[in-house]
Formats: structure tokens, sequence, C-alpha cells
């Protein structure tokens, strides 16, 4: 047997503009996705997506796959696409496996769901086969995923969830990673309202003019380097300033909502640093920065204005094996 954990992720700055080429930064967070894979006797594939309560069998020789239920094709697909692909690079053309997923991540709100179940799934069945992928062919093989649900994903979910950390991230380049800081406290509040990043992308780049397009799209840039820069000399007053800015430049394209600005809004009356929607918007999570002092208050404040908090920590390790498989 084989398994792998792997992180959720939060956007601090630069969304939805890192998809055209401005850098974002986002953390690792300590919500986990877990994936094994067992042998099976015959040569046929299974998968489980377990707290979803779906299922499918096929042989990875022949196209046709049966799912337990009918709607249950579209939750299956991403990871056969992700087994094939693995099977690919392992050069083999048959084998009998059944793969488990499992995951505490909450689904379509912007934390990384989708691309935390596909790396924890990628690096257990690499391990099952004996397969040695680079972070960068991880994440090359999660795209594959990520592209069939998001469209035009950036990349940024899978790069942070493999690596772990506090990430500064722009496409085409590699990743780099900021030193976590312990005494950083991040609260998500969800709106509870599931939404999809890929029509919401496509949606901010028809908002505007290009003119326009491009000096928000570089004044996103500059507050992401900045924020990076606070974070790095522990300046979080001034992290928490520049995430209310990037909020606004949020709501400008239109990806904000009213229950998403009256969480943001909670949480800084209740004494947040700086809050922002996190993600693509249109519902799904903000995330608050905290002192620890103010913890309690910020989720309490979330919760009274209808969202459910969850304090979140940085989560430093990034996807990898766990010791169920030593
Ligand atoms: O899927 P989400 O909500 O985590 O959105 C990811 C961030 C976007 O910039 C909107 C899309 C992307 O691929 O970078």
């Amino acid at each position: 047997m084989a398994s792998a954990r792997a992180p959720a992720k939060v956007i601090i700055t630069g969304e939805h503009f890192v998809v055209h080429g401005q850098p974002a930064l986002a953390a690792a967070i300590n919500l986990y996705s877990k994936s094994s894979v067992i042998p099976s006797l015959t040569d046929t594939i299974k998968i489980s997506a377990l707290n979803l309560g779906v299922e499918a069998t096929y042989k990875p020789t022949v196209e046709s796959v049966k799912t337990s239920t009918p709607n249950a094709q579209k939750i299956i697909e991403p990871f056969r696409l992700l087994i094939n692909e693995i099977l690919n690079r392992a050069k083999i053309r048959s084998v009998g496996l059944h793969l488990k997923v499992m995951s505490q991540i909450p689904i379509g709100v912007g934390l990384g769901s989708s691309a935390s179940t596909a790396v924890s799934s990628i690096v257990a069945l690499a391990r099952f086969l004996n397969l040695n992928l680079t972070t960068e062919e991880i994440c090359e093989v999660a795209m594959i995923q990520e592209r069939l649900i998001h469209k035009h994903p950036s990349g940024i979910d899978p790069t942070t969830i493999v690596h772990g950390g506090v990430i500064l991230f722009r496409i085409g380049r590699p990743p780099i990673r900021l030193t976590p800081k312990r005494n950083l406290c991040f609260i998500i509040g969800n709106t509870g309202l599931t939404r999809t990043t890929g029509d919401l992308v496509t949606e901010v780049s028809k908002h505007f003019g290009e003119d326009e397009f491009e000096m928000v799209s570089e004044e996103v840039g500059r507050i992401t380097l900045q924020a990076a820069e606070a974070y790095e000399r522990e300046d979080f007053k001034e992290l928490g300033r520049l995430m209310n800015k990037n909020h606004e430049l949020l709501v400008r394209i239109g990806v904000s909502t009213p229950m998403l600005n009256k969480l943001v809004e909670a949480s800084r009356r209740a004494g947040a640093l700086g809050a922002k929607l996190t993600g693509a918007g249109g519902g799904g999570c903000i995330v608050a920065l905290s002192t620890p002092e103010y913890k309690d208050r910020i989720m309490k404040a979330i919760m009274d204005a209808g969202g459910q908090p969850y304090q979140v920590l940085i989560d430093e390790y990034g996807a990898k094996h766990s010791d169920l498989d030593q």
C-alpha cells in the first residue's frame, strides 16, 4: 500500500491577475486530502472518492468506465486521466489497483480541494508504482486535472500544495518559497456558496478594456511584490493593509459578492490586520490576517455574519508520503 497527503491552499494576494502573468502570493494550509493505493488481484482499476460516496471501476486497456451513479463520471474522470498519465510515465499498460481519495477540504470554495486531491493521488500512485517524480513533474501531471476542471488555471494551486509553506508564484518561473512565520494567523471565512473558477476567470478577462485591465493588473502585481516583502520582514500590519487594497481591486473587477464583502467587513471590525476574498470569488471564501489575540473575536464575527470560520496554520511540508506505507 502507498499513501500520501496534500494540504489545501489560500491565496494571500494576486488571484485572477496571476492567470495573466502577474505574481501572486499563496500559502499551503493545514486542511488535508489523503489518498492511498492498494493492489488489486485483477487488472482492474478502482477509484473511490470516499467522502463523495462515488466509485468507478475500469480496465486500463478498455475505455468504458463503470461508475456507481450516472453523475459520478464528472468526479471520476479527472482521476482517470491522472492514472492514465502516471501509467504512461511508468510505462505500464496493465495493472490492478484501488485508489481511495478522502478529503477534509471544502469543495468549490477556493481552497484548492481539486488540486490537493490530484496531488495526493499522484504522489501515492507514483510511490505505488515506484515512479520517481520531481516536484515540477507532480505539478505538470496535476495540471492535467486542473485544466479539465478550471479551463485556464495558472498553476498556483498545485504548485503551492506540492511545495508547502508560503510561495511567491509567477507563471513560467520557478516558485520562490518564503520562510514560513509561525506567529501568523489566518482565519478563513466560508460563505458556503460554491462557484466555478473557470467561468469567473473568463468573466474577468472580459470585464475591462485592455488599457484599464493592464493598469489594474500591474497594480495588483505591485501589491503582491510589496506583500511578499512585508511578509519576509514580518511587517504583518503592512501585509494586512496590502490585502485590504487587493480586495478593493477584486471588488472593482466584479468578482466579490455582498456576502464576501460582509465577511471581509466583519473581520476587519473585529480586529483583523487585513481581510480579502481569496481564490476566484463569486462566493467561496475570504481570508483574514490576525494576530493571536484577535483570532477568536474574528472567528465569532465571521460566524455572526453568517459565514463558517476556520482558523488555519501554514503547512510547511507540502505533499508528502504518509508513514502508513513504510
Ligand atoms: O480555484 P480558486 O478559487 O482557488 O482560484 C484560483 C485562483 C485564480 O487566479 C482565480 C485562478 C488561477 O488558476 O490562478
